[in-house]
């Protein structure tokens, strides 16, 4: 018969460390992103310049022509932006295709221990109490959600390709080649994205560790390429921040750059 654990209370704990100054600090982080990306994803303008795209809005399906900051007709996968798309929604590429590294995001098995504390106090930290619930339902409903992570890590990585096209065009400037600050911005976009992205858990598992067994795992490429995602899976938690920051930060340049709040140093001179 299952053992039934008595009922925590909200906070008690035995541990006297600052605990709680990471749950708050991912609080924060996690929020002021969610916030700025959902801002950024609704204004559907200033999301191209120079030869610099946005990584929130690429890759580009459709593109709606004549908005301040958009990217040229050419820049979009199927063209001009549908008439079918309704009407009470803002007219924003941006709109489809955040789900996809949205996903990745939110099923990661970092961000879901850090936003469960965060956001959800269940428990807010390692051995300190939760907040009280009624009963536990199992593995149904979220936690089964959450399963996707393997199927979202697949997009992931498709992303990873796109972005690193993106952040090659941006060498080329109406068919001259340079550079600027944007270009080595939208560069480095990929890079911390690779190192998060190819760092994930579930791939891991994919590249060696589904034999469950490492001493199993066998020698040759497959270890030296589990070895290589093992020493990435280490450093998650900092690949996952210094990532996300970065693509925020890129989104924000380009829009700045694009509004003419600050302007790119280029070798295009312009
Ligand atoms: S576990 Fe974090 S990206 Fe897969």
């Amino acid at each position: 018969m299952a053992e039934i654990l008595p009922r925590t209370i909200f906070l008690e704990r035995q541990r006297s460390d600052t605990w709680w100054i990471e749950p708050v600090l991912v609080l924060l982080g996690l929020g002021a992103f969610i916030v700025y990306a959902t801002w950024a994803a609704f204004q559907g303008d200033h999301y191209y310049t120079v030869s610099y795209l946005s990584p929130f809005y690429s890759p580009l399906i459709y593109v709606k022509s004549g908005v301040a900051g958009s990217a040229p007709l050419w820049h979009s996968l199927l063209g001009e932006w549908p008439s079918w798309w309704p009407s009470y929604l803002p007219a924003s590429p941006a709109f489809l295709i955040l789900m996809f590294p949205g996903l990745f995001r939110f099923t990661c098995y970092y961000y879901r221990g850090a936003y469960y504390k965060a956001f959800a106090a269940t428990p807010p930290g390692c051995a300190v109490g939760a907040v009280p619930q009624k009963n536990y339902k199992g593995e149904t409903f979220l936690l089964i959600f959450q399963n996707l992570h393997r199927y979202a890590l697949y997009v992931a990585i498709i992303y990873l390709f796109i972005l690193t096209a993106d952040a090659v065009a941006s060498f080329i400037y109406e068919g001259t080649l340079g550079f600027g600050v944007g270009t080595l911005v939208l560069l480095l976009n990929p890079v911390f994205l690779g190192l998060y992205t190819l760092g994930c858990h579930s791939l891991r598992h994919l590249v060696g560790g589904r034999k469950d067994c490492f001493s199993c795992a066998g020698s040759g490429p497959i270890n030296g390429v589990y070895r290589k995602v093992s020493w990435m899976n280490r450093h998650h938690k900092l690949f996952a921040w210094v990532s996300l920051i970065w693509v925020g930060l890129s989104d924000a340049y380009v829009r700045l750059v694009s509004m003419g709040i600050i302007t790119d140093w280029n070798t295009w001179g312009i």
